[in-house]
């Protein structure tokens, strides 16, 4: 058995938990104990099913393995505990990275940390040549000090998961891809019917949508890159779904936004998706199921514009049963109700650093 920590987006724990639990059951896996943590998901389970994780799980930022834990109040201590591990393991190949935090630790100064990393990796390195293989690949180590607790754990994921690998053309303000997969898990727990993104910009909650019970094999893993893992045995664990057969709609005032999603689906193969160019404020008489918006605001992109007439157009004008839109933290609805609909939830967020909340509007009468 091993211990992962899955790191989750603040505020996101709660969904990533459900995320899990639903792949869990899908795939058949089994993992011997799961703690929700602030900013993440502690479990136990076979390495090769954490390293799976990485290719299902849309919520997570990145998946770390635990490797040591340890007390520590002296460099000679540190420095004898990092020569222990048996480093190619894990960085067989390129290139290492050292990640240090500390905090209430005798050990703080994060220099010092890393140079003793550095000079214990070299040293190890002399009887140990690197694979010539993949020169270029970045293997992050993550050391963290807490209340003189280190604890050195190995990165599995490599880039940031939200980095899907299929998304290559990118809108000005677009939202991170695992923030709009925990914002879809928000919004509704069955992705069914259709949905429909009015200001769909580069398409990140279209691809997420339809993304969602598939898994990732559009990019590369760090821990496709440890010794001894066979990438195709942990791809197999994958079990399909039955698809859904989710319609996407997409729209956008700026036709090259609109090209941007086009050519991001082409990388994937979809083909129940339809994107035209149109003001949000124009639309008329359309049924969908779901829609979801991330309009303009905050500092970003100007003007603020007219969110309860915007919330108000979508809701008459697409009788969804489920409605979500980003807002600025500071927005307030003047009134819960809005026609048949009412505000049944709200998540707030950081979205790219400025402080916003998703409000959920579901018909009531
Ligand atoms: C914050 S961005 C959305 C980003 C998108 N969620 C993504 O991840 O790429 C807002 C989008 O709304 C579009 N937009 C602004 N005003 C609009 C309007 N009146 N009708 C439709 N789209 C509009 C912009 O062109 C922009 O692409």
């Amino acid at each position: 058995m091993a211990k992962f920590f899955v790191v989750v987006p603040l505020r996101f724990e709660d969904l990533a938990l459900e995320e899990l639990k639903q792949k869990i059951q899908v795939h058949g896996l089994v993992i011997d104990s799961v703690l929700l943590q602030s900013g993440g998901i502690e479990i136990e389970t076979a390495e090769s099913t954490g390293f799976f994780l990485n290719y299902v799980l849309k919520i997570p930022t990145r998946i770390l393995l635990r490797m040591e834990s340890f007390k520590v109040k002296d460099f000679t201590k540190f420095e004898k505990k990092l020569s222990q591990i048996t480093w190619n393991n894990w960085c067989d190949y390129g290139q290492v990275v050292w990640k240090v935090e500390s905090h209430g630790s005798r050990l703080f100064h994060k220099k010092n940390i890393s140079k003793i990393c550095e000079r214990v990796f070299e040293k190890y390195r002399v009887g140990q040549p690197l694979k010539k293989q993949a020169l270029s690949h970045v293997q992050n180590i993550f050391i963290r000090l807490v209340d003189d607790i280190c604890q050195i754990s190995v990165d599995t994921s490599g880039e940031a998961l939200y980095k899907r690998g299929y998304k290559k053309f990118i809108s000005k303000a677009p939202i991170r891809e695992n923030i709009a997969a925990g914002l879809l898990w928000y919004l509704s727990e069955s992705l069914n019917g259709s949905l429909f993104d009015p200001m769909c910009g580069s398409g990140t909650f279209l691809l997420e949508a339809c993304q969602m019970h598939r898994p990732n094999f559009y990019r590369s893993y760090s821990f496709e890159f440890f010794r001894g893992v066979k990438k195709q045995r942990v791809q197999e664990m994958f079990q399909a779904e039955k698809e859904k057969g989710l319609k996407l709609f997409g729209a956008d005032i700026d036709s090259v936004q609109i090209q941007n999603t086009r050519n991001n689906f082409l990388n994937i193969e979809y083909d129940g998706v339809e994107l035209f160019s149109q003001d949000a404020f124009s639309i008329q008489g359309r049924n969908v199921d779901i829609v979801v918006v991330n309009p303009p605001y905050g500092e970003r992109i100007k003007p603020i514009i007219a969110f309860t007439k915007l919330i108000q157009t979508l809701l008459k004008e697409l009788n969804p049963h489920s409605l979500g839109i980003i807002v600025p933290k500071k927005y307030y609805l003047p009134n819960e109700k809005v026609g048949a609909y009412s505000l049944d939830k709200t998540l707030s967020f950081k979205n790219g650093g400025l402080a916003v909340k998703f409000l959920v509007f579901k018909i009531t009468d």
